[in-house]
């Protein structure tokens, strides 16, 4: 059984322990699918106020739905479509405060507010992203997008399959 107590007053912090645990979670462990299943897992457990949290994986220049934790999502996104298209093919974080607003967002929850997408490379090769939804509108600022850009860069060999 794995039991994190992931708890802090800071977004920084609760980063810094969020990247901890799940550098432990991962360790050792070759297989992809698995190391993203249980990231998106802790994501969901340790980040308050989210109703998605998951991957979708590169494959062959689509994005196309990985592990995740929320309700059942569109499967397969081109890329520059939605807000994850957009961080895919520009290799930026995408931190949208309001969905709504967003031209060509893609609506798999509609109780999503908004949202932040961040690439996940390794060695310069695009993997997939992270999305996190949140069903509150200016959910997700910077300190969320540095945690995030920081925990994926950490995990990258982890999410590549080669650790
Ligand atoms: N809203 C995303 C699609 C994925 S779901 O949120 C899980 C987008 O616009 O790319």
């Amino acid at each position: 059984m794995y039991d994190f107590r992931i708890a802090a007053d800071d977004k920084a912090e609760l980063y810094r322990q969020l990247t901890q645990a799940a550098e432990a979670l991962t360790a050792g462990e070759p297989d992809a699918i698995a190391n993203m299943a249980n990231v998106a897992a802790l994501l969901w457990e340790a980040l308050p106020d989210l109703n998605w949290a998951g991957f979708y994986r590169n494959v062959g220049g689509e994005l196309v739905l990985g592990p995740f934790q929320g309700r059942p999502a569109c499967i397969r996104i081109p890329f520059g479509k939605g807000v994850c298209g957009v961080a895919a093919a520009s290799l930026e974080p995408q931190c949208v405060a309001d969905v709504l607003a967003f031209p060509g967002h893609i609506a798999c929850d509609a109780a999503s507010r908004s949202e932040l997408v961040v690439p996940v490379l390794h060695e310069g090769v695009l993997l997939g992203v992270l999305d996190l939804d949140s069903p509150s509108p200016a959910r997700f600022d910077d300190a969320d997008v540095a945690g995030c850009v920081e925990l994926v860069q950490r995990l990258s060999e982890r999410f590549a399959g080669v650790a």
